[in-house]
């Protein structure tokens, strides 16, 4: 090892002419104190050589070629293997502009924690300088991030999930604006200590410093908490970006829908986790729907901006997904499937005898498996084969369904947003808000019942707002006065704004069973949806809203009974008054940054109810 440090070694790549960044670099290695410095050009020779690397580290399996070509087998360390929304901070100049919803420390408090460690935590490692574009390279609504990490799984990760490359060094130029992005997995090594396959520090902070639009992330190797263009870049600085510049980051799959006349309509949808999103976001519509079309612009997140033309626009932010694996199979997604054939990272799922993956829900279950905890697996054997959160990594242009137009640098123009939510009862199949008020209001209510693949009690509903609880970068409240302000504005402006509807999939029977179909029939619904915004599709107006009857969905093809219909359309008027009730509990905790509007909507809709 050279004697001179690594900070003054800093081989800057002649194309990187950013004084500032460089500047940023240097000082980030004079912290971390890493043994090496690696400016990353994105490049596949790059990317196989980290690999090569991974696998002679223990970190990455190849998989067997002849069954999943150029792809890889993470197992991370059984404490890192999720998301860790306690340990994840939103460090705003005061505690109220974070708000209830999330974690706030002084920023000054925080720094001073960070300091502490990040105090040469890369000692021994390599730190990889990663440059990346959110958004298609040069669109107006990308953003550019670079982020310095000292794990290569992140670095090949990144390559996947985003735009890296030299061409990001090109767009920022001297002067360009950067998100800095500053990860470790917290783990730095002594001289001639041995490496684990999987480093990671039983302390975690995934802080967020909105005023300076800054990330720094320590002790986790795990996607969401170290791939940090996605939820904290992409969700919670972009927000606050947003909120700064009249636009809006959501956490919204957006899908094209194109009706048999060839007519393409896009659609938003945000959902929590466990929702079927990305089934949703891949839908293959049932036979006799054949000549519908729905395609894919993304999965996960939407960044949706006004355009010249008043109309709202939205991107996908992201060059890849990183989707759950465990309940994707032939029957439930097969466009997921057909794109996890090559060259794939897979996280935490289990590795068959013939060096190939399962998990739960994939097709048939092998004789004999290895876990993702590496011991033996068999059917019977009482134990999980795949982490109930365990991940593929894949670029989004293998899936099938992918859209023409899903680089589009000005993105989509957006007919129609759409909120869901796993509810036993009282939320409809679907149903239309009759105004941008109303539907905002529906949003920001919106909840969803925990399931048995998250901890602690099953079924317990917890409110998920636009399904940003854990993304939100600032106040919810505040967040909710944006929805609404924009709305208001493009309103005034005469344009043209996307109709809302709420959806639930999942209302159950008396024995507890899913009472629609759900996956590829969702198309009934999306066909209705689409209809409505032509104006051309008949719906029952309630006190809420706008619902089909069964008359105004397509039936061919599925034996659905009127009553089956009416049970999971029906709007109980004394379930919504106890919903209602329970909404107040929201809106109380965001006090006096709750806009007045919503409690106003309430109260109309508790008159309605009883009227
Ligand atoms: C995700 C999530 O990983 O929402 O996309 O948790
Ligand atoms: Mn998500």
């Amino acid at each position: 090892m050279s004697a001179i440090p690594a900070e003054q070694r800093l081989g800057v790549p002649s194309y990187v002419r950013h004084r500032k960044l460089i500047d940023w670099v240097r000082g980030i290695a004079r912290l971390t104190r890493p043994d090496r410095i690696v400016w990353c050009d994105g490049s596949e020779q790059e990317a196989n050589r980290l690999f090569d690397e991974l696998v002679a580290a223990g970190t990455l399996r190849r998989l067997n070629p002849s069954k999943r070509p150029n792809s890889y087998l993470a197992w991370s360390d059984p404490s890192d293997v999720a998301r860790v929304e306690d340990r994840t901070f939103i460090c705003s100049e005061t505690q109220d502009d974070a708000g209830p919803t999330n974690n706030w420390v002084a920023p000054d408090q925080m720094r001073a924690t960070l300091g502490e460690l990040f105090a040469g935590c890369m000692r021994g490692r390599t730190m990889y300088v990663i440059p990346f574009s959110m958004g298609p390279l040069g669109s107006h609504i990308a953003q550019i991030g670079v982020e310095i990490s000292d794990s290569p799984y992140v670095v090949v990760n990144m390559r996947l999930m985003t735009r890296v490359g030299r061409t990001v060094y090109d767009i920022l130029g001297e002067d360009g604006a950067f998100v800095p992005c500053v990860h470790s997995v917290g783990k730095p090594l002594a001289p001639g200590e041995s490496d684990v396959a999987w480093p990671c520090n039983a302390t975690k902070y995934i802080v967020h410093f909105p005023q300076t639009r800054e990330i720094w992330s320590f002790g986790s190797g795990y996607g969401g908490n170290a791939l940090l263009g996605k939820k904290c870049l992409a969700l919670r600085i972009a927000s606050v970006m947003g909120r700064d510049e009249g636009w809006l980051a959501e956490h919204m799959l957006i899908l094209a829908v194109t009706a048999p006349n060839g007519r393409k309509y896009h659609i938003a949808a945000a959902f929590p986790s466990a929702c079927g999103k990305t089934n949703f976001a891949m839908l293959i519509p049932p036979k006799e729907f054949s000549d519908w079309k729905v395609t894919t612009i993304g999965e996960d997140i939407a960044w949706i901006k006004p355009h010249a033309d008043g109309r709202l626009y939205a991107i996908n932010p992201e060059y890849g997904c990183f989707g759950v694996a465990p309940g994707t199979g032939n029957k439930t997604n097969p466009n997921a499937m057909a794109m996890l054939h090559e060259n794939v990272i897979f996280t935490n799922v289990a590795l068959t005898d013939d060096g190939d993956v399962w998990w739960e829900g994939m097709g048939p279950a092998p004789a004999h498996a290895i876990d993702w905890q590496g011991g033996d697996w068999t059917p019977d054997c009482g134990r999980k084969a795949a982490h109930p959160n365990a991940r593929f990594t894949v670029a989004a242009k293998q899936c099938p369904s992918i859209d023409v137009d899903w680089e589009d640098p000005n993105g989509v123009p957006i007919d129609a947003i759409v909120f869901g939510g796993r509810r036993s009862g009282t939320v409809p199949l679907v149903m239309e808000a009759r105004n941008w008020s109303e539907g905002v209001y529906m949003a920001a209510t919106m909840g969803s019942e925990t399931t048995a693949a998250q901890a602690g009690a099953q079924g317990v509903l917890r409110r998920d707002p636009f399904a940003m609880l854990p993304f939100c970068g600032y106040h919810m409240g505040d967040y909710f006065r944006h929805w609404l302000d924009l709305g208001a504005e493009l309103q005034r402006a005469g344009a043209k704004l996307p109709k809302l509807f709420c959806v639930n999939w999942f209302r159950t029977d008396k024995a507890g069973r899913f009472i629609w179909a759900g996956f590829s029939e969702n198309m009934r619904v999306l066909e209705w949806i689409v209809n409505r915004v032509e104006e051309r599709a008949r719906g029952i107006e309630h006190a809420l809203g706008v619902t089909p009857a069964y008359e105004d969905l397509r039936w061919d093809g599925l034996n659905f009974p009127r009553a089956a219909f009416d049970a999971i359309t029906r709007i109980d008027p004394a379930d919504w008054k106890r919903e209602l009730v329970s909404h107040q509990e929201l809106f109380g905790r965001l006090g006096d940054r709750l806009p007045a509007q919503l409690e106003a909507t309430r109260r109309q809709f508790d008159a309605r109810l009883s009227g």
